[in-house]
């Protein structure tokens, strides 16, 4: 036998059964991921988002600008290679590639107000952890064309509601960065202040005074941590505080919870004024953020479009998926009848039965196998069947049989030739 081929780590299998996944104490399966996907689906276009699709490669360029050469996410962490004398990279994420599509295909000549949403694989070469994979799902939406806060506001309360139809026990905790006008003057204090204090930074902090001081305030060392409580507090010039001020107070007309957390300062560059993230009280650990965004009002410029304001969250699923996993919740399609013939006559008939049924958008399951009615109920039972019908010569020739109830045990008596509508009062009495 040839040696067995291992994936690749960071990277995990979602499958339909339970597979113990190294790491991760739930049994995560793709219906947990549905559940959180549906939501989404369900939800996002009730507020006016459109799904865009993008492609995973990229050009470099595009990330090195968008997101900042000195984030981790760029420096460190991004797939790249040489594509025949291009630079190219798996996206570590998608808000870069929709403003890339947005400035290249024109979309601000023809509408004033974009609302995309998106749903996808992103790729980031972290260090794995429960939560935090090199290959992970992101669940986004951005908006472009609209400077005021009532936008920051719609989608604070679409993720808010979204996380709550989910069951998400969360925070969402809000910031303002300020803009190109006030954060310049606090970088420089906060760097005077951090060059003072260097000898109590981690390594990592020590070079992030000079490249992307904001940073230290979010390290999670506890040495960091400590001088980050004492660290200049970012004033925000009037326009941004009238942003964040109309902000809080839509969130709170608008009944939306949310606590303000100066500490909260994102990880990628384009960000100005609002930041928000969700981050579970429950269900997960160190890696506990499961949503985060902001405004970008200079990333649309930056990319080589016009001025055009945009703000956007994205959500990680596989976190999402976590949590609904430990929770039993899940979105899984079950058959409603399965049908277990016993001879080859037997089968020809039930396969046009379930034909019959699938045809009426009913789910059902003919089974492949010879085996005892003993062990068939078994299978019928596993794949979560509610009725299961054994086909024998007698009910062959009778057009008679017997519809099992498979969590009640109750019995059915039914003709074959009038299964589908005796199915179908059944599931309408109770469905
Ligand atoms: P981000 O904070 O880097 O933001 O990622 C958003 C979410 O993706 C995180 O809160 C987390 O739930 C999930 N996530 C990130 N990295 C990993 C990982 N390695 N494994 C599992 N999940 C992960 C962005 O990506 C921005 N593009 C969000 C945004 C949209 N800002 C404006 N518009």
């Amino acid at each position: 036998m040839s040696q067995k081929i291992r994936g690749v780590k960071g990277t995990r299998d979602v499958l339909p059964t339970e597979t113990y996944v190294k790491d991760d104490d739930p049994w995560v399966r793709i219906a947990h991921y549905h559940l959180v996907e549906q939501a989404a689906r369900d939800l996002f276009p009730l507020y006016g988002y459109r799904e865009a699709r993008t492609p995973v490669l990229e050009r470099t360029e595009l990330f090195v600008r968008g997101i900042g050469e000195v984030t981790d996410i760029v420096g460190k962490e991004m797939y790249t290679f040489d594509d025949h004398g291009d630079r190219v990279s798996m996206r570590p994420e998608n808000t870069a590639s929709l403003v890339r599509a947005y400035v290249e295909h024109n979309v601000s000549q023809l509408e004033p107000d974009t609302k995309w949403w998106y749903l996808g694989p992103m790729f980031r070469r972290e260090r794995q952890q429960r939560g935090r994979y090199r290959q992970f799902t992101q669940i986004g939406i951005e908006a472009f064309g609209s400077a005021g806060p009532r936008v920051d506001a719609e989608q604070i309360e679409l993720l808010d509601r979204w996380l709550r139809a989910l069951g998400i026990p969360f925070e969402m905790h809000l910031n303002s960065l300020g803009d190109a006008n006030c954060r310049p003057p606090y970088r420089a204090a906060l760097q005077a202040y951090l060059r003072a204090r260097v000898d109590d930074l981690c390594e990592e902090c020590k070079k992030r005074i000079e490249t992307n001081p904001i940073r230290v305030l979010d390290c999670k060392n506890p040495k960091c941590q400590e001088v980050a409580a004492g660290a200049p507090k970012l004033v925000l010039c009037d326009p941004c505080k009238a942003h964040f001020d109309g902000l809080q107070s839509i969130l709170t007309a608008l009944k939306v919870s949310f606590v303000l957390d100066a500490k909260l300062v994102r990880g990628l560059d384009y960000y100005t004024r609002t930041a928000y993230e969700a981050i579970a009280t429950e269900g997960l650990g160190a890696q506990s953020t499961v949503a985060g965004g902001g405004r970008y009002d200079g990333l649309v410029r930056e990319l080589g479009g016009g001025d055009v304001p945009g703000i956007g969250f994205a959500a990680g699923v596989e976190r999402l998926a976590l949590i609904v996993a430990q929770q039993g919740k899940e979105r899984a399609v079950r058959p409603v009848l399965f049908i277990a013939p016993l001879g080859d006559a037997e089968a020809a008939r039930a396969d046009q039965l379930a034909q019959q049924l699938r045809a009426a958008g009913l789910a059902a399951e003919v089974s492949f196998r010879k085996s005892n009615p003993g062990n068939q109920l078994k299978r019928a039972d596993a794949l979560g069947a509610r009725f299961a019908l054994v086909l024998g010569d007698l009910e062959l020739q009778t057009d008679r049989a017997r519809l099992k109830e498979l969590k009640t045990g109750a019995q059915h008596e039914v003709s074959l030739a009038g299964l589908l509508p005796a199915l179908q009062k059944l599931l309408e009495e109770s469905p």
